[in-house]
């Protein structure tokens, strides 16, 4: 099936041509990192007017880059949520005008399984993970660990009771005077750093529960900055691989105990920081030392990209077992449980 998917849930507009939910055609992405950092952060009224301004052109270029035109695509897949409703109305819409148009199924997606199920794409990897595997998605708004069984088969084990690692990177980074966003000005500067120069509490350090916290993490970082003011030069560096290793340290250990406590064999990182260098390195180390076989997507499939919804978007679409889905109009969610999905009316049963 050729599926066409689209992702705009926050400052990414991106679409993706998707072949049999794992053979990437088109990954087209459009970025707006460079106008949000003036801000710090992510200004959802901009988020979304870019969003307008952006979606056709990185759609012409997705069908240009796969030689294809809308006639050839089968299905449509979009982000229903979780993410900034103004965002996500952007591709929503999209999709559904899309669906209308040319009279073809469209579902509306969850982008945290986008996030955990990018991995089964084809790319660089010698072999892709098999069910089931502990996933881990480690992102601007999500910490979370799941038992992925299958497609749309998830077990929520852990998850942060306040900041995600990314936000903890962001914030932190920002104390610092780095732009946004903070998780790859942190890695840049950690690369040169002593990661035992300070040592930063690992919260919820206990293999009894598999929840994350990072505010307090945070809160340390500073509180060293008001006793001792905003580093420089390699103490900068000293202080951000310090910090980073509090994190790696948490991540791994609780993806581990969890990898042990339900005997999964299969560890998948997934989220914008599983593009930590320093956490890919421990990941790999860490796995190697506990027979725990490693996945890790490419960068680009890890951040905010359409291409990662393909794999789900094939099978919610085939699950259907039709081409012409009767049901309620998708609708944006800031908020949506994982595993659910939004359908579309095809316009032959409107
Ligand atoms: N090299 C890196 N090291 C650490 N963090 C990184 C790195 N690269 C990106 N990040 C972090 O990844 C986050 C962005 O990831 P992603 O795009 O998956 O999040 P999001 O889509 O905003 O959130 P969510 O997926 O939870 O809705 C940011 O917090 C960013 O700082
Ligand atoms: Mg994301």
């Amino acid at each position: 099936m050729l599926v066409m998917t689209i992702e705009s849930s926050c400052d990414e507009t991106s679409v993706a041509l998707i072949e049999d939910g794992k053979r990437i055609l088109a990954n087209a992405v459009a970025s707006q990192i460079p106008i949000h950092r003036r801000y710090g952060g992510v200004v959802p009224e901009l988020a979304s007017r870019n969003h307008i301004r952006d979606i056709h052109q990185v759609l012409n270029e997705a069908l240009d880059t796969a030689g294809l035109t809308l006639q050839d695509v089968e299905g449509i897949g979009v982000t229903a949520g979780p993410g900034l409703v103004g965002s996500l109305l952007v591709g929503i819409e999209t999709a559904r005008a899309l669906a209308f148009a040319l009279d073809k199924p469209c579902v509306g997606l969850n982008h945290l399984e986008g996030h955990l199920t990018a991995v089964l794409l084809e790319g660089d990897r010698v072999q892709n993970p098999t069910f089931p595997y502990l996933g881990l998605i480690v992102s601007g708004g999500h910490t979370d660990l799941y038992v992925v069984r299958g497609l749309g088969d998830y077990e929520l084990l852990g998850r942060t009771r306040d900041d995600a690692a990314g936000e903890a990177f962001d914030k932190v980074a920002k104390m610092l005077g780095q732009p946004y966003p903070g998780g790859v000005a942190i890695d840049r500067l950690a690369s040169t750093g002593n990661p035992k120069a300070l040592d930063f509490p690992r919260p919820m350090w206990t293999r009894k529960n598999l929840d994350f916290s990072f505010s307090g993490l945070k809160t340390a970082v500073a509180q060293h900055l008001d006793a001792h003011g905003i580093p420089e030069g390699q103490a900068l560096s000293d202080l951000c691989a310090s910090f980073q290793e509090a994190i790696v340290d948490v991540l791994l250990m609780k993806a581990l105990t969890a990898c042990k406590a339900h005997n999964l064999t299969r560890l998948v990182l997934s989220g914008g920081v599983a593009c930590n260098s320093r956490l890919r390195t421990r990941a790999a180390q860490d796995c190697n030392a506990q027979n725990v076989e490693l996945f890790v997507a490419p960068p680009t499939l890890c951040t905010d990209n359409a291409a990662m919804l393909g794999p789900i978007a094939e099978h919610y679409l085939r699950q259907e077992g039709s081409t012409h889905f009767v049901g309620h109009a998708i609708r944006a969610q800031s908020n949506m449980p994982l595993g659910q999905t939004e359908r579309a009316p095809a316009r032959t049963h409107r």
